[in-house]
């Protein structure tokens, strides 16, 4: 079986698109949770566009590109030999680290763009490849906009940055241009016309714009590429990258037909598209191929009968192949400690000491409210305790007036460093109320830039699970929160963000508050 290379670039396509950016925390947590998925390559950023992108970056590196068996860390920088440098700041920590550069080959790029001649992005790709190789041996060289670039310009130029050391060429189809039988022509003829090109990994970097970013991925598979780059649930620029789990999974259940093999721990993919949504507070579409909240319910009856007699007559893949919950009842209020922590491992969460307490606690408090939990109220609990670790506030209590004909008001205590802080508020609607309550406590004003909210499972008790995106002063961030109240899971959801900015040590110069 041959090898694929799995290049995750959701930290850094994914993360650059707007709805998604994540802060250094946040990547963080996400690239913890890519290592255990397992896969080759995870660009943690662009280090030059930003002080906080350089940060996040480097940080991945230091913590989890030390971790044993951790993949590659790589940074993305134009040919700029200054951005080279930053890149390498940022990367070197890591075991193991690579340095991606690129430039557009494509004549509409280079005349509207970059104003510059053929000969000279060639001169500066071959030097910034020379200049990246001074750093380390894994270097990565990408022509943007490849499917719309001159074909044999773009050849001279991978030529030209193997012969200087490039030993991944990744070919980008950056506007999602291509269609699969010519993009599979395409990458068939760079591997007949440039020179060396056995010297390098050939990979592919494909765009959704028309909705052919997987299907180009795995032919391109098929014609000889050996890593691809793509990201979790498909995010980045527009209509996002091909979508890591699609094509993993296409990989492995169609085996038979690919013969490819990846390293993908495959029973990750659900927890970490989950997580990923956790963070940014953006859900998968319900028809989303492998991670979609309906990619394996079966509503026509003719379905239904056909897998109840035998699951192989609609099913392709196991829910439990992607580690999907099969949301079967699980435990009750009087379920303990150790039932908790069973179910938890055998959903592929390993908690223990004050973690396990924690969601313990949590645990207890649904059950209390909620006869059934099920494995998606688990994970939920799950992932918001993950995602609000070392919180500044706590939500001790919330009280909340509202109704047809009156004014809503709400009152919260809140806990920071043992002490309660409590004070009210009223709006235009409950949620409102809550977060002015909030705010008078904390003396942080946020702008509600988006909220949604959706059931964690089916039933009148479900867990509801509300995502916000906050503005403080200027800084967008994204938060979680789910109970069996939509109000609290509101408050929850809200305290979570107030807590990540805060955490991330940007606090308003102005705020007030305790
Ligand atoms: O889409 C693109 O061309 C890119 C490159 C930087 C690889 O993201
Ligand atoms: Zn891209």
């Amino acid at each position: 079986m041959d090898r694929v290379i799995i290049f995750d670039t959701t930290l850094r396509d994914g993360e650059q698109s707007p709805g998604f950016s994540m802060n250094a925390m946040e990547k963080l947590e996400m690239a913890r949770q890519l290592a255990r998925l397992n896969v080759d390559v995870i660009e943690a950023g662009f280090p030059i566009s930003s002080e906080e992108d350089f940060e996040a970056t480097r940080e991945v590196a230091r913590q989890v590109g030390t971790l044993e068996g951790a993949p590659i860390i790589c940074g993305l920088s134009r040919v700029g030999l200054g951005d080279i440098d930053r890149c390498w700041e940022a990367v070197r920590h890591a075991r193991r680290s690579r340095i991606h550069t690129f430039v557009a080959t494509s004549d509409i790029h280079l005349k509207y763009k970059l104003r510059k001649s053929r000969a000279e992005v060639m001169k500066a790709a071959v030097e910034a490849v020379r200049h990246a190789r001074g750093y380390c041996e894994d270097v990565e060289f990408s022509p943007e906009d490849a499917s719309r670039s001159d074909f044999d310009y773009m050849c001279d130029v991978l030529s030209a940055v193997i012969d200087a050391g490039a030993r991944t060429i990744n070919i980008p189809d950056t506007v999602g241009y291509a269609i699969p039988t010519e993009w599979a022509e395409r990458i068939a003829h760079i591997r007949e016309r440039v020179h060396g090109v056995d010297k390098a990994v050939l990979s592919v970097h494909c765009h959704n714009d028309l909705g052919q970013a997987v299907a180009n991925s795995l032919t391109a598979l098929m014609h000889g590429a050996r890593q691809v780059e793509c990201t979790i649930n498909g995010i980045g620029e527009r209509a996002g990258n091909a979508s890591l789990e699609e094509i993993v999974m296409a990989l492995r259940t169609r085996r038979d037909f690919f013969g490819l093999e990846t390293a993908v721990k495959t029973e990750e993919i659900f927890k970490t598209s989950r997580l990923l949504s956790h963070i940014t507070g953006v859900h998968v579409q319900p028809n989303k191929a492998v991670v979609g909240e309906n990619a394996f319910a079966h509503e026509a009856g003719i379905h239904q009968d056909g897998v109840l007699k035998e699951k192989l007559t609609y099913e392709i893949m196991k829910p439990e192949d992607i580690g999907r919950p099969s949301n079967k009842l699980v435990l009750g209020k009087h379920s303990g400690r150790a039932a908790l922590s069973s179910r938890l491992k055998e959903l592929g969460f390993d908690l223990t000491g004050s973690d396990l307490d924690r969601a313990f606690k949590t645990f207890k408090d649904l059950a209390d409210r909620k006869k059934e939990v099920y494995d998606e109220d688990l994970m939920a609990i799950v992932t918001d305790e993950a995602t609000q670790i070392d919180t500044v506030y706590d939500l001790e209590y919330l009280h909340v007036i509202s109704g047809t004909g009156v004014i809503p008001s709400a009152t919260v205590r809140l806990k920071k460093d043992g002490e309660s802080y409590q004070d009210s508020g009223v709006g235009d609607g409950p949620v409102d109320a809550v977060l002015a309550a909030i705010e008078a406590i904390t003396g942080m004003k946020g702008r509600l830039q988006d909220y949604s909210i959706r059931a964690a499972t089916s039933g009148k008790d479900a867990l509801g699970e509300v995502a916000v995106k906050v503005d403080f002063d200027g800084t967008s961030v994204s938060g979680k929160g789910s109970s069996t109240d939509v109000i609290e899971a509101s408050a929850r959801a809200y305290l979570s963000a107030l807590n990540r900015m805060l955490r991330s040590g940007q606090r308003p110069k102005d705020a007030g508050g305790v």
